[in-house]
């Protein structure tokens, strides 16, 4: 029996660039899992929670029951904030683990609301959970050496368990949980393909909302779209890729009022947090040495690095891991701006003359992104600035790697017995690269997150491994992807007993 209270607040939407006036003035140049479940039993959080700028030149804080993307003054990103004083945390990390003997209880049985007390936005009974957040953390004795990482060195946090197969129901539970608490009957985003499943899942199995989804014409593989389309989301195809779509809909959520859970929404990052939790509970709550990620809208790094920061603050962790953000070459803002033009966070100052002069000169030559992993084809990641803050407070570092790295990487991933899509075998194809540069050493412990299930995007899947050499070179050659090193070929062969018994022997 459901039984919905929600919280009427005040409900501003305002929309600008994290950059503020200066990138605006280049952007317009260019121009079967558990059950939905409303948690009542309370958790006490009594307005400990607020939103602020991430700009410290800014820093305005808002109220929680707000609903903005971006700071009305100063146009930069927001952060959720906690009045950590007042708020039950508990002293060490691994007093959570009392919760996993409480699992018939919905918000201990999530992997996101285990951790409750370490994003305290909302009480227990505005949350919205399908039990997101039952991931592994595992260990990759057969993709270690390929990453030429010693044994026991290399862990995948196999993201693609999520209820709706990516990485995204983290933190489309936390936003849908803030759009619950503030009353939204609409919701939508932009998306390449896993933030609109999630969404439509969300939105489907609570029917709190009405899911609104933008995609870009021909930009979405065929498992993600089906899931929206089923789910019965408005899918709204626009012409034009991943960054025209983003636009428009924060236009378009401004002048309906519909509400935004893309990854500017600062609530959803608070639901992604929750992944370094599950990896430090999955390693005995000692921190890893480095965390790799995929870099698309850079929501993932830009939590990645909250989470660390927040658990340093308040003496959880004694040592922040270093952070990799891989980006696809074919859409490699972040590694262009970090690595070539050195563009730092700088306390919050981070030189824009650069960041400007790449985004004109994409717009002047019309450079659209371009990548098999389509789930990352984004040329103009919104959480960039946080990103970066991120960055600063790992130690990070940032790579691109290219299409045939990808699925090379990704075949090793299949191959180990964990399947993800093109976008997340990213993390592989970049913690090799980095370790073949003698950036990650062969003894560090090295947790790669893989974003995404592999039954997401079995067209490249299938490409990759076919021996249809026109359906490869349709798929992955205009990719410039040359060879398939680590295909596992089918055998054709006749319908005749002793031949299929003779290629048996021969094969296994
Ligand atoms: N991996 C997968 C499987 C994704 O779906 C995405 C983003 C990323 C990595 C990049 O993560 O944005 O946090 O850097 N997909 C978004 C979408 C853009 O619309 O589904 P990020």
């Amino acid at each position: 029996m459901l039984q919905v209270k929600l919280a009427r607040r005040g409900v501003i939407l305002a929309v600008a660039t994290q950059f503020g006036p200066l990138l605006n003035r280049a952007r317009d140049r260019s121009s079967g899992f558990s059950c939905f479940h409303l948690y009542f039993a309370d958790f006490p959080v009594s307005n400990l929670a607020y939103q602020r700028c991430i700009s410290p030149s800014c820093g305005q804080t808002f109220d929680i029951g707000q609903v903005l993307v971006a700071c009305p003054s100063c146009g930069n990103l927001l952060d959720v904030e906690y009045d950590w004083d007042r708020a039950e945390v508990p002293k060490r990390l691994d007093q959570f683990e009392s919760k996993w003997t409480q699992r018939h209880d919905p918000l201990n049985f999530s992997g996101v609301w285990r951790f409750h007390e370490l994003l305290p936005f909302v009480s227990s009974q505005h949350v919205v959970t399908l039990g997101e957040g039952q991931t592994l953390l595992q260990q990759a004795e057969l993709v270690a050496p390929y990453v030429d990482l010693a044994p026991g060195r290399l862990y995948l946090q196999y993201e693609g368990m999520n209820p709706s197969g990516s990485f995204k129901d983290n933190g489309m539970t936390a936003a849908f949980t803030h759009a619950n608490f503030i009353g939204a009957k609409r919701a939508a985003c932009a998306s390449t393909g896993n933030t609109s499943a999630s969404l439509a899942m969300y939105c489907a199995v609570s029917g709190l909302m009405k899911a609104v989804i933008f995609i870009g014409s021909g930009k979405i593989s065929y498992g993600k779209l089906s899931q929206a389309l089923e789910f019965g989301a408005l899918t709204i195809q626009i012409s034009g890729d991943f960054d025209d779509a983003m636009a428009r809909v924060k236009e378009v959520s401004q002048e309906l009022g519909i509400y935004l859970v893309n990854s500017v929404n600062p609530f959803r990052l608070e639901g992604q947090k929750t992944i370094m939790y599950r990896v430090l509970e999955g390693l005995g709550w000692e921190p890893p040495d480095w965390i790799v990620v995929p870099g698309g809208n850079l929501g993932n790094s830009s939590a990645f690095g909250k989470a660390f920061h927040e658990l340093k603050t308040l003496g959880l962790i004694d040592r922040i891991p270093r952070l990799a953000v891989i980006n696809a070459s074919g859409a490699n803002t972040l590694n262009q701006l970090y690595e070539k033009n050195n563009v730092r966070w700088g306390g919050g100052r981070a030189d824009l003359a650069p960041i400007c002069e790449f985004y004109d000169e994409m717009s002047r030559e019309s450079r659209k992104a371009s990548t098999i992993a389509s789930a990352i084809e984004i040329n103009r990641p919104v959480n960039l600035n946080k990103c970066l803050r991120a960055l600063d407070w790992c130690d990070g570092v940032v790579r691109e790697v290219t299409d045939q790295e990808i699925l090379d990487a990704k075949a090793k991933v299949g191959a180990g017995g964990i399947g993800c899509e093109p976008a997340s075998a990213a993390s592989v194809a970049g913690a090799k690269q980095l370790r073949a540069e003698g950036v990650i050493g062969k003894d560090d412990r090295v947790v790669c997150v893989l974003t995404g299930h592999q039954l997401k995007d079995p067209t490249a899947t299938v490409a990759y491994h076919s021996t249809d050499q026109a359906m490869f070179n349709e798929v992955l050659g205009t990719r410039g992807v040359r060879r398939a090193s680590f295909a596992n070929r089918a055998v054709t062969l006749p319908n005749e007993l002793e031949e299929i018994v003779r290629a048996i022997k021969l094969y296994s």
